[in-house]
């Protein structure tokens, strides 16, 4: 399945500096290696978790599955009986074993230039455990989820790790959803605590995250199940004296006084946000944590207890709470953070990502972590306070190796290499991309501009589903070709398939599935086994499917060709068409809607809309507005929709199935629909041409 050979033209081979100390150095060292991770995964597996601490060694079989729903219940085992605690393995051991207690865990850099702090991993510790002990003093026990909404703060990672500690699930809700979504999700995961903050800039921005809470505590009140305590972080105010019960001052930085000691070094002192407070919900996170011991004995997890749910679009429009279980999970992040970025002790490391989406869980806190990495974790915006603002931060830090994703290089592509050239970027050794594919052209930028030509480029496709890396290139192994996120990782055994489900073989196209687990696969969906079966196990029994279509070239590479389900990929996060159809038909004036993906040139997918109204309803650019206000209320500002279409007429199948196809022919403006023989009433295009949205040229 993985050439013997590489071929030699068409390809762009990593630096050659990167081989001295690379873990991987060869492509024939990759090979040798992946065979084994496949045929003998406890061996492989096995050999790579003697790197951690278990409290207990496993007593069931090593790796334990189903994955063929013909045969019975999808299950998937790992290590089963080992207990272990992933706090005490991202801190403990790195502070007390391996003698980096003084080393930075990370280097945090505010919104605002200037505005920034670092934590060592011994800090870390500490306030986790503080942490964790306001946890347990509030009731939370193992088992119990947690739901966390917070910007990119030190304190966020802190709160994760303290609910690893003592066994809580706990369940991030990006700080850019809306509190529908925050609501839904709490009452999806029934969470008995909320943890948030004040509020946050973005940009120049303020989102006053605490008003945004209330509102979804409030929604669940309404939905006769409300949260129990809600702990708010001081991040930006000191919030007024009548809010009784949160009158400590937050530590160390983030209060406009502190900020005014830092006086020069932060350039713009902003306004301060009002923040209502409950007293029977509320809890201040700095009067808890004053009073909290330092020292928190870890709580011993089973291999499979639940670690935490993270929220994913489902075709359904009701987000799936993928749930990843423990030794799997952090075998896995730790192991393709160290080898797909080659990490080497004295990187610096920075994943642009936010924490709220799995690309921060896996590759901000639990892989660096595991591996005693140093990383940048940053709140703000590539565009604030300039579009060099990352190049900035690369030359301030002499970050060695670099996450982001494609909607980001596109972004600043745009403004040309002054802005990168500007900063000094010889640190930088590997690049990296993720989130959807990255067309050659930005990966050409990218390459020449950002890496001037020295670093390798590993593009990465994985899911909130799939834990970690699942395609990508090892940087001094693999020779690359612009745009494939070239071969399996460890363990991991893709297919195509074809619509009958036969595996294809050489080159081909068709599914991406995987034929059998890896230790980061999710378990289940929070709540609803069934759903989990259904959605990855039933189209092609015996495969995990992805939902992704996939190219396999002459040479073996893969191609991912991007969704082949009801999703769309808006700035690399996933939109199900379902979940903005249902929020655009609550508004009393929509009888129906579709929507689809148009492409993009910088977030890639952007939604485009079709409503058809109700009787005696009139379509105006009040009615648009009020559209997209609502789709965004209901889900968020990365599902406002680009454009918002009148269609009296939606193209459907005589069994009433809407035809996206055609949708999303329409959207383009092209003209050459393809088959529309099943179409059940053709005059419906004509007047769908007619009435394009005129921007959407
Ligand atoms: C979907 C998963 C994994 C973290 C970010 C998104 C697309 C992701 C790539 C890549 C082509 C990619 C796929 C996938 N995707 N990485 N390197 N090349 N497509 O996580 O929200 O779970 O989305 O993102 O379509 O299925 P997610």
């Amino acid at each position: 399945m993985i050439p013997d050979k590489v071929p030699e033209q068409d390809v762009i081979l990593g630096s050659g500096d990167l081989k001295k100390d690379a873990h991987i150095p060869t492509f024939e060292k990759y090979k040798e290696l992946y065979v084994n991770s496949v045929e003998n995964p406890e061996e492989f597996w096995g050999t790579l978790a003697k790197d951690f601490f278990w409290k207990t060694k496993h007593t069931g079989q090593f790796f334990n599955y189903n994955f063929d729903v013909t045969k019975g219940e999808i299950f998937i085992k790992f290590m089963e009986g080992a207990s272990t605690n992933i706090c005490y393995n991202l801190l403990d051991r790195n502070v007390y074993e391996k003698n980096l207690a003084d080393k930075i865990a990370f280097f945090w850099e505010g919104n605002e230039p200037g505005d920034d702090l670092t934590v060592t991993y011994k800090e870390l510790l500490q306030r986790v455990c503080q942490f964790a002990n306001v946890l347990k003093s509030q009731g939370v026990q193992k088992g119990d989820r947690v739901s966390i909404y917070m910007p990119m703060v030190v304190e966020l990672v802190v709160a994760m790790l303290a609910c690893v500690r003592i066994g809580a699930v706990h369940s991030i809700v990006f700080a850019g959803f809306s509190a529908e979504s925050l609501c839904e999700r709490i009452l999806d995961s029934q969470c008995s605590l909320l943890i948030t903050a004040d509020g946050f800039y973005r940009g120049d921005k303020l989102i006053n995250l605490k008003l945004l809470a209330d509102e979804a505590l409030q929604k669940c009140i309404d939905k006769g199940v409300p949260v129990k305590k809600c702990i708010m972080l001081k991040h930006l105010s000191k919030v007024p004296e009548e809010t009784a019960g949160c009158n400590s001052p937050p530590p160390k930085r983030s209060c406009p006084d502190l900020q005014e000691k830092q006086a020069g070094k932060v350039k713009k002192i902003r306004p301060v946000p009002q923040v209502p407070w409950n007293p029977d919900v509320d809890l201040c996170w700095h009067t808890l944590i004053s009073g909290a011991s330092d020292e928190c004995e870890p709580e011993w997890c089973d291999s499979e207890d639940p670690l935490f749910i993270l929220y994913t679009s489902g075709s359904t429009g009701k987000p799936k709470g993928v749930l990843h279980t423990v030794s799997g999970y952090m075998l896995y992040a730790a192991t393709t953070f160290k080898l797909v970025f080659d990490y080497q002790p004295d990187d610096v490391y920075w994943c642009t990502a936010d924490i709220g989406w799995i690309t921060g869980h896996s590759y901000i806190t639990y892989g660096p972590l595991a591996n005693g990495a140093t990383s940048v974790l940053f709140e703000g915006l590539p565009t604030y306070p300039d579009v060099s603002r990352m190049w900035e931060i690369v030359d301030k830090y002499s970050v060695t190796k670099f996450y982001t994703a494609p909607t980001a290089i596109r972004l600043l592509m745009k403004f040309g290499s002054d802005p990168v050239q500007k900063y000094n970027r010889k640190s930088l050794k590997v690049l990296g991309t993720v989130g959807e594919p990255i067309n050659p052209e930005a990966w050409q930028w990218y390459y020449n501009v950002v890496g001037e030509k020295r670093c390798p480029i590993v593009d990465t496709f994985w899911q909130t589903e799939t834990g970690g890396h699942v395609l990508t290139p090892l940087p001094a192994a693999t020779p690359l070709k612009p745009g494939s996120a070239t071969f399996p990782f460890f363990g991991v055994v893709p297919a195509i398939l074809n619509e009958s489900g036969e595996e294809l073989t050489g080159p081909s196209e068709g599914y991406l599935v995987f034929k059998q687990p890896w230790p980061g696969v999710m378990r289940t969906v929070y709540g609803n086994h069934q759903r989990f079966e259904t959605t990855y196990f039933k189209k092609f029994p015996g495969y995990y499917v992805t939902g992704d279509g996939c190219r396999r070239d002459e040479d073996g590479y893969y191609w991912i060709t991007g969704r082949i389900d009801d999703m769309l990929n808006v700035s690399g996060h996933l939109l199900s068409t379902a979940e903005v159809e249902s929020a655009l038909v609550e508004h009393k004036a929509v009888a129906e809607a579709a929507v689809v993906g148009r492409p993009h040139p910088v977030k890639g997918e952007s939604l485009y809309c079709f409503v058809t109204l109700n009787d005696g309803m009139t379509f105006n650019q009040k009615l648009e507005s009020e559209l997209k206000k609502k789709v965004r209320d209901k889900i968020g500002a990365i599902a406002t929709p680009d454009f918002i279409q009148n269609a009296p007429g939606l193209p459907k199948t005589r069994s009433g199935k809407i035809m996206r196809r055609l949708l999303r022919k329409i959207a383009c403006n092209e003209k050459d629909l393809g088959d529309v023989s099943t179409l059940a009433d053709s005059s419906v295009i004509d007047q769908l041409y007619q009435n394009r949205c005129c921007s959407a040229v």
